[in-house]
């Protein structure tokens, strides 16, 4: 790499050029395209990390930094900057025994104005709250976490992936009970962090429809139990009937609600909705986590002048979509093709001709518009990080 890409003072130069050039051309109409070439032109030139991004995949890959910050003497301490990729903690930790464990998901994404932006990050701390609140851990402060959500995106400039390669920088924010304990107890010592890696594109064919089939040997939660929470336990309770889905060549599991077997609950990590009669209907369950995606799709629908329903959703009731999706931070919405209910032997299919419906195609454009600020923001659901 020539050494000009590491001048502090050569980064400044090309981000003011970029951002001028971007201005003129917007001016000047130019076509997208000659956009796109200037833009790859830019990445080129940069100190960004050298890496096939649109074929990156969603798994973990080394970053510069990690953000943290430790609660002890019953209060939140100084947030940290660290380069290391392990958390030292007793064997006895909370965490590791008894799930004393919560973490969050969101993205940021380098937007075609230059600026990087994250989607909803008040909503994932708030969430987060209430999984410590569940789970009995310290409440993180919004402005703690929003404040250390805008630090590992900044320390790791390098690695947020380039707008039109569809990859986005992923931010885990993880809380752990790290001090020790033997009797089932919350810890008195806990470790918040957040770690940044990026990811690839969800849809590498584009967004596309895929089939998923509802489990019923496996509850993911129960009606009281921790499905509303962002724990781990969850997702340990979820990989059995995952694997089950995959081999049997779906895409996601579908589960049904855990006391009659009768409601339509969660997908996979992802929420559900169905479209029909210009209505979004979407499970209300008090096992599922609440979708920040969901949220804000519902909302969208709204304004489109969409009616919304949050409610139970009877299997059969499936019969009756024009269209339905699983929705989440991943994906966005990830349109289904058909839902099998193999014990049932029951089929219902929500697209005959293998593509996305037209309702979850524009909620998609607009929400994915609104994340990289080519949609106006009415909600003020971004924030500018990078600006
Ligand atoms: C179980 C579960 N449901 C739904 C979602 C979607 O939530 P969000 O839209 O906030 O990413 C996720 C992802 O975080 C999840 O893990």
């Amino acid at each position: 790499m020539p050494f000009y890409k590491f001048t502090p003072l050569f980064e400044t130069f090309k981000t003011h050029l970029q951002r001028y050039a971007i201005v003129f051309l917007k001016k000047i109409n130019c076509s997208l395209q000659f956009y796109n070439y200037l833009w790859l032109f830019f990445e080129k030139i940069s100190v960004m990390e050298n890496i096939d991004w649109a074929n990156i995949g969603f798994g973990y890959r080394k970053t510069d930094y990690n953000v943290r910050c430790y609660y002890r003497d019953g209060k939140w301490g100084e947030i940290e900057t660290c380069s290391e990729e392990t958390i030292p903690m007793h064997m006895a930790a909370t965490c590791l025994h008894y799930g004393q464990e919560a973490f969050e998901g969101l993205k940021a994404y380098r937007c075609p104005d230059g600026k990087v932006r994250v989607f909803r990050s008040d909503e994932n701390a708030a969430r987060l709250q209430s999984t410590c609140r569940g789970i009995l851990m310290p409440e993180l402060p919004t402005e703690t976490f929003n404040k250390m959500i805008d630090m590992v995106v900044r320390l790791n400039e390098r690695f947020i992936p380039p707008y039109e390669t569809g990859a986005t920088l992923y931010l885990r924010p993880l809380l752990v009970g790290i001090s020790a304990q033997v009797g089932v107890h919350p810890a008195s010592e806990y470790l918040f962090l957040i770690f940044a890696t990026p990811v690839g594109p969800y849809f590498k064919g584009g967004f596309a429809c895929n089939p998923y089939v509802i489990i019923r040997e496996f509850d993911r939660s129960a009606p009281l139990g921790t499905g509303i929470y962002k724990v781990g336990g969850n997702y340990a309770a979820s990989l059995r009937a995952n694997k089950m889905a995959h081999d049997l060549g779906y895409a996601c599991e579908f589960y049904l609600d855990a006391k009659e077997k009768k409601y339509m609950d969660e997908c996979g990590a992802a929420n559900f909705f169905g479209i029909k009669n210009n209505t979004y209907v979407t499970p209300k369950s008090s096992s599922i986590l609440p979708s920040i995606t969901n949220k804000s799709l519902m909302q969208l629908a709204e304004d489109l002048g969409m009616t919304v329903e949050r409610r139970q959703i009877p299997e059969e009731e499936l019969a009756t979509f024009e269209e339905a999706g699983a929705c989440g931070t991943a994906a966005v919405i990830s349109p289904i093709s058909k839902i099998d209910d193999l014990e049932q032997k029951k089929t219902f299919v929500f697209s005959k001709d293998g593509k996305p419906g037209p309702i979850s195609t524009k909620l998609y454009n607009l929400l994915r518009g609104i994340q990289y600020g080519t949609e106006p923001d009415k909600h003020n659901w971004t924030r500018v990080v990078i600006g």
